[in-house]
């Protein structure tokens, strides 16, 4: 039996009434959405509107389904939990759960450094806590940060950030100490690896570098995976200058690359690491997780806030964690990623608008370009391919600074023939997009 079932236009009439009210009372900055379609249900990969079509969601709510829509040991653990009690602030009066989420981000993260975490609500404040932290560590304040890099919306974290419109539009003065490097992947080259360190150091004295923040696969930029011996270098140049190396895990990490954490991929071991998104199976909870001895290096009350590491959410990480295990998530998103990535190669054969296949594990993503020699950005092809795919059933994603890449991210949770059917629409949609 098939997955998708598209019964009416899209949208249909009652998302389309639903949309009427929202034009009336919604900020227009927010922007539109992906699909045009309310939900009513959301099942592992599986989404329901509001006028009873079915699409297969390839995006889990921008990267936070790693275990799918409305995992059900989740919705019982989060039901059980409401039913108890909602909030108390945990520096206020605590809860077992809190520790149970950072004693499991402490067990997951690489290395063998003792570690400890805090947690807060959004991956924003993840990396912003990051950052407070390595600065009260350090005593220093700049901050290198890479190009085509995405750390969120709040001022310092949209400083952080790269790409300028939408996301720091007229929003300045930004914050200071902020410095910029080139990003090397294998399929634009930007720097040599071996350069960092001269073009580091001619840009800032390094030792006034409090951290070198960095996503170990780019989400929002692309996914872009760095060159080869990117991040040992990285490591290697944090340990001469007594820089904090702060990996940012918050689209990466949970599983998608067949390891908890993107980083494991290279043996490095970071001092700090932000994670969101997954972490909490679809509720609003970050976190940094670090060298114990970091961690623990600031003034108590130095960081926090009323709402971080909810119960309701720290319930359900608490369950993500048991579900990662009982149900082998790391094993399938390797498995995941193999079916795409062979999939995505054929399509690389065949169509020339197709110019990299790229990621580990189920991190993966197809970059399009015009032409294959000047690897110019075909975005109006991206963004025809996408429309294309949601009117025929399937939610997708693009990225990329240049909008010119199609990422996947997936539920660990979908099956074999929800992701066979869903590639056969995205096939489609790229053979269309060739033939114009
Ligand atoms: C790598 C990375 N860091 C930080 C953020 C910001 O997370 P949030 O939107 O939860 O603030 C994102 C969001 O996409 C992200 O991909």
């Amino acid at each position: 039996m098939k997955s998708i079932l598209i019964k009416t236009t899209i949208p249909g009439p009652k998302s389309k009434a639903i949309e009427a009210r929202r034009d009336q009372c919604v900020a227009k900055a927010l922007g539109g959405s992906l699909l045009p379609c309310h939900i009513a249900k959301g099942s592992g990969a599986i989404v329901t509107d509001v006028d009873g079509n079915r699409f297969i969601d390839l995006t889990g709510g921008w990267g936070c389904l790693a275990v799918g829509h409305s995992h059900p040991k989740v919705t019982k653990a989060v039901k059980a939990q409401a039913g108890k009690y909602l909030h108390t602030d945990f520096t206020a009066v605590p809860y077992e759960s809190y520790i149970e989420v950072c004693e499991g981000l402490a067990k997951v993260s690489p290395g063998k450094t003792p570690k400890s975490a805090a947690l807060f609500n959004s991956g924003a404040e993840a990396v912003e806590n990051a950052v407070k932290i390595s600065r009260g560590y350090t005593g220093r304040s700049g901050i290198v940060v890479f190009e085509n890099a995405f750390h969120g919306r709040t001022l310092l974290a949209m400083t952080m950030t790269h790409k300028a419109m939408p996301y720091k539009y007229k929003f300045g003065p930004f914050a200071s100490d902020i410095f910029r490097l080139p990003f090397p992947t294998p399929y634009r080259p930007t720097i040599k690896v071996e350069e960092i360190e001269r073009v580091l150091s001619n840009m800032i004295n390094p030792e006034y570098l409090a951290a070198i923040v960095v996503e170990p696969i780019q989400g929002e930029g692309g996914f872009n995976v760095p060159s080869e011996g990117f991040f040992e270098e990285l490591r290697r140049i944090c340990d001469k200058y007594g820089i904090m190396l702060v990996v940012d895990e918050v689209q990466s990490g949970v599983g998608r690359t067949g390891k908890f954490f993107a980083i494991e991929n290279w043996n490095i071991e970071p001092d700090l690491i932000c994670v969101g998104k997954s972490i909490a199976a679809g509720l609003p909870l970050s976190a940094v997780v670090g060298k114990k001895k970091i961690m623990d290096a600031l003034p108590e009350g130095a960081i926090g806030g009323t709402y971080v590491g909810n119960p309701l959410a720290c319930v359900a990480s608490a369950e993500l964690f048991k579900i990662f295990n009982e149900e082998h998530l790391l094993e399938k998103s390797l498995a995941i990623g193999k079916k795409l990535r062979a999939r995505f190669e054929k399509f690389k054969e065949k169509y020339p608008i197709v110019g990299d296949v790229r990621g580990i594990g189920a991190m993966q993503a197809i970059e399009f370009v015009t032409d294959r020699q000047t690897k110019d950005y075909a975005s109006a092809e991206t963004k025809q391919i996408v429309h294309d795919c949601l009117e025929n059933g399937v939610i997708v994603a693009s990225a990329g600074i240049n909008k010119n890449v199609i990422r996947m991210l997936v539920t660990l949770e979908i099956t074999d023939a929800q992701l066979s059917e869903a590639l056969d629409v995205m096939e489609n949609a790229i053979a269309k997009a060739c033939k114009k």
